[in-house]
């Protein structure tokens, strides 16, 4: 994996791991890295992401470039309607990539918030609205009930007729209540492979729709994508290899006892990739009781947050550093000033430099501190380098989960809510819940609640 667009910087992984200890589980590694390849692990049905060239082919490509463009001329503003899976690679990629004179994209069906949902409805009223509404299955209560609003704001903006040219379903093939919808009413719709969970979506329709929209290369993206396998897949030396390296380190670590493990950047553009990052960790691992939690950090903010727990709290997290070269940066030069700021030592500093020390500053204070962590170094922010590292994680997930023992294709723990609010909420089928639950809820044992005042 030489010419890799990222690099990864393991030094302060030590004592803890050491690069002996990674070589030593090489086939161990080899073992899990084969069982995601050839499909022998749990969930191996939920491998259609594994080959980007595959999932989504030059034609499918041309299609949704085709679908941007059109929305493009057509719309000032698109509302990404969807959650979890379906939505978060979209907004990782478009906050990191996105200029600002890019049309923009809002999102919706991301929580059940009425506050949020009241001032994005009036936010996007008077613009010129496209809408992409993204559910796999079809049928999750979040998406479906901001659609609701969303499809009226446009049929009351351009009529049923023209609502049909402004809205694209992303949505199974075949089942489905979108699927459904958009069969009867005719809208466009973009297919979600049966063998791509949410999480592991992003490079297919579900996250290039959006991302084309803002005006993202996502051929750029896919190739990057499309490169990472490629080296992921003609190495098995972990010491060669950061998807092995990556996955072995925290494994390890969590073998450890170590429990938490922390993204950390040090740029705001990548904020929603943390989220992604969390999102793909918690739901592919977090099973059977075991696991990493996964949770993130955004600096410099967070030292003056965070920082202080990082530093000397319960001694049970590992962390991730995501940072870019410097030399990738604009350069913003302190300018020169009377000095009683007492920054005279800074002057002419380009602002990516200091960004960059405090990195330093902060891996080796942590490292002090006892919290063990790697870094990885991406030459620049741009499609190609992003595709690359989505990819990266996709199968660096794929074999930890392997790895920790777990399904990382499966979220079996994600219906435990949705069961006891469509029986909360009376929903049709689930009716024999409704009263054990209605009863759960009006019955808190006594002393329980406390009122203040
Ligand atoms: O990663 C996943 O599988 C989930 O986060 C889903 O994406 C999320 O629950 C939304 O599901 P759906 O796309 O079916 O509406």
């Amino acid at each position: 994996m030489s010419d890799l667009p990222l690099k990864i910087d393991a030094a302060h992984l030590a004592p803890e791991v050491t690069p002996e200890q990674v070589a030593a589980w090489k086939d161990y590694l080899v073992w899990a890295s084969d069982t995601l390849i050839n499909g022998t692990g749990a969930g191996a049905d939920f491998r259609g992401w594994l080959d980007p060239a595959e999932m989504v082919p030059d034609s499918q490509i041309d299609e949704i470039e085709e679908i941007a463009r059109g929305l493009r001329e057509r719309s000032e503003t698109l509302v990404v309607i969807g959650i979890g899976g379906s939505y978060l690679g979209a907004r990782a990629v478009i906050e990191a990539l996105a200029e600002p004179y890019a049309p923009t994209v809002h999102y919706a069906g991301n929580s059940l918030s009425p506050v949020y949902h009241t001032r994005l409805l009036d936010a996007v009223k008077d613009k010129k609205l496209a809408v992409n509404v993204v559910s796999k299955s079809g049928t999750t209560t979040e998406p479906a009930v901001a659609f609701r609003y969303l499809r009226n704001l446009v049929e009351q903006q351009v009529g049923k007729d023209g609502a049909k040219d402004l809205i694209v379903a992303t949505t199974d093939e075949k089942k489905g209540a979108l699927r459904k919808v958009a069969n009867e009413v005719g809208y466009h719709t973009l297919p979600i492979g049966d063998d791509v969970g949410g999480r592991y979506s992003v490079l297919s329709a579900v996250g290039l729709l959006p991302i084309a929209y803002a005006g993202i290369d996502i051929r750029a993206l896919r190739q990057g994508a499309i490169d990472c396998k490629k080296a992921a897949d003609s190495e098995t030396d972990p010491l060669k290899n950061p998807i092995l390296f990556y996955a072995a380190a925290r494994n390890l670590l969590y073998r450890q006892g170590f429990l938490i493990e922390v993204f950390s950047e040090f740029e705001p553009r990548l904020h929603y990739l943390a989220e992604w990052w969390k999102q793909l960790v918690g739901e592919s691992e977090g099973k059977d009781h075991i696991s990493l939690f996964p949770a993130s950090l955004e600096m410099t903010t967070d030292l003056h947050s965070l920082g202080q727990y990082m530093q000397e709290g319960r001694r049970q997290v590992i962390e991730t550093f995501v940072i870019l070269d410097p030399a990738s940066e604009p350069n913003l030069p302190v300018p020169t000033g009377d000095d009683a700021d007492e920054l005279g030592y800074l002057v002419g500093k380009p602002m990516g430099e200091i960004n960059y020390a405090a990195y330093q500053a902060t891996a080796l204070a942590h490292r002090d501190g006892g919290v063990p962590s790697q870094t990885i170094t991406l030459p620049r922010l741009d499609a190609y380098t992003l595709g690359f590292l989505l990819y990266f994680f996709e199968r660096a997930v794929g074999v930890s989960g392997y790895l920790m023992g777990v399904n990382p294709f499966n979220q079996p723990g994600v219906e435990a809510y949705k069961k006891n609010m469509f029986a909360l909420l009376a929903k049709p089928g689930y009716e024999g819940e409704t009263a054990r639950l209605k009863d759960a809820v009006a019955k808190t044992p006594a002393g329980s609640t406390i009122t203040f005042g």
